[in-house]
């Protein structure tokens, strides 16, 4: 992944910030911004006023605009968070930049290649920092996985599993995105977060091989319209991996597992825990008790850590809400970025890798065969089905 080819700004606090887009994410960065030292929120814009009012109205934001060029003007916010469709992202975090702000887009950070060059090509021009809320990327159990690379327990990473089965995501398939880009919105809504971790790990997609099918379960009446499993297999730039997605599961099961020279390791998301497998040190008549023995402790161990700091949140009203310590390590890392004049971790670079990425998964999947399959039985049947490409997906 390239670097952004200027000194990265280093801003003095407090930093103002104005939110844009009061929809459903837009509480959690509310939230998460109050709860941040040298950070002021003191604005908010929506195309629906009655939305911005509300949100305004909980989190005492003093101004309250209906379009982000009133916020630009008036508020003259120094960062502006772009919480808006995803179809939207690159068109107002230009008009942000251009305006003189840095910007915090919410994933994922734009939906075509064309998008990609123009945010990189206006970062640069005006010397504004671009971050992406890569939540994931900040998921303790993920972090286990990184801070086991760094501690070269694994030697050199070789592959990559993902497992993203979610009890949501359905929603997208009435979403303007997927009139844009047909089921592949899929990948470019929900796939992003499964995409992060694999391009954080091993760099941007190179080839993907892609089969999606449709189980029929998630949408009756509508039986194979929808794919709602994707199963990629991927070449990435340091290494092979591969990903699965289901969408409107009956429970979460969201799973990464790590193969490198060394040893390999796991990380369930859900669950917040995670283990280390490294080649045995053990004797032959040992090694399965003792190995298995490690695994559990390290499973056990994280369990706690997990379960003492939902009981430290319980204060906060949000112990059971595990996505705000996500997303007060996303946002607070970009803001630590600011404060000291360095890259966020999810910067615009990554940002575009993942983007790139989803695009090329997308591609791969337009030229696949498309399978439903039942859920319950045996039988996986091919289907004789037209491409879903469409000029729009074709073009971007
Ligand atoms: N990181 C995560 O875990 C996570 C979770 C949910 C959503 N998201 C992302 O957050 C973004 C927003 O999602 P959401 O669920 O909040 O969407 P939403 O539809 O609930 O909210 C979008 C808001 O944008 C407003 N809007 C639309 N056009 C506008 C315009 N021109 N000017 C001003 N406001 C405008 C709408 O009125 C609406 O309030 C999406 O990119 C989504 O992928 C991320």
């Amino acid at each position: 992944m390239g670097q952004i080819n200027f000194k990265p700004a280093v801003l003095r606090p407090p930093i103002r910030v104005g939110i844009l887009g009061a929809g459903g994410i837009s509480t959690a960065h509310a939230q998460t911004l109050k709860g941040l030292a040298d950070v002021e929120l003191v604005a908010v814009a929506d195309a629906d006023p009655l939305k911005a009012r509300r949100l305004a109205e909980r989190f005492a934001i003093k101004e309250v605009y209906s379009s982000l060029a009133e916020m630009l003007g008036q508020s003259l916010p120094d960062v502006v968070h772009i919480l808006l469709p995803p179809e939207m992202h690159a068109r107002f975090a230009i008009e942000c930049m251009v305006g003189g702000a840095h910007v915090l887009v919410e994933k994922p950070l734009c939906v075509s290649l064309a998008e990609c060059r123009e945010l990189e090509s206006t970062s640069a021009q005006f010397h504004r920092t671009v971050g992406v809320n890569h939540n994931v990327t900040f998921d303790p159990a993920f972090l286990s996985v990184v801070d086991a690379i760094r501690d070269r327990r694994l030697g050199a990473i070789q592959h990559v599993s993902v497992g993203w089965n979610i009890p949501f995501g359905g929603n997208t398939f009435t979403a303007p995105l997927h009139r844009l880009k047909g089921p592949g919105a899929v990948v470019l809504e929900t796939g992003v977060h499964p995409l992060s971790m694999i391009v954080r790990l091993l760099g941007e997609v190179k080839s993907a091989s892609v089969l999606t099918s449709s189980t029929g379960d998630a949408h009756r009446g509508n039986r194979n319209a929808n794919q709602d499993t994707w199963q990629m297999s991927l070449v990435c730039e340091r290494g092979t991996a591969q990903c699965f997605i289901g969408l409107d599961r009956g429970f979460t099961d969201t799973r990464i597992s790590v193969i490198g020279e060394d040893g390999s390791a796991l990380a369930d998301l859900r669950l917040g825990c995670g283990a280390v497998v490294e080649n045995t040190r053990r004797s032959a008549l040992f090694f399965k008790f003792g190995d298995a023995m490690e695994m559990a402790w390290s499973f056990a161990n994280s369990a706690s850590r997990g379960f003492l700091d939902r009981l430290r949140r319980i204060p906060a009203g949000c112990a059971t809400d595990d996505n705000a310590p996500l997303m007060r390590a996303s946002i607070g890392n970009f803001y630590q970025a600011l404060l000291t004049g360095t890259e966020p971790t999810a910067s615009m670079a990554e940002g575009l890798a993942v983007v790139r990425s989803c695009l090329r998964v997308i591609e791969a999947a337009e030229t696949a065969e498309i399978a439903t399959a039942k859920s319950g039985t045996k039988t996986f049947e091919p289907l004789e089905v037209e491409s879903w490409q469409t000029p729009a997906t074709a073009s971007s």
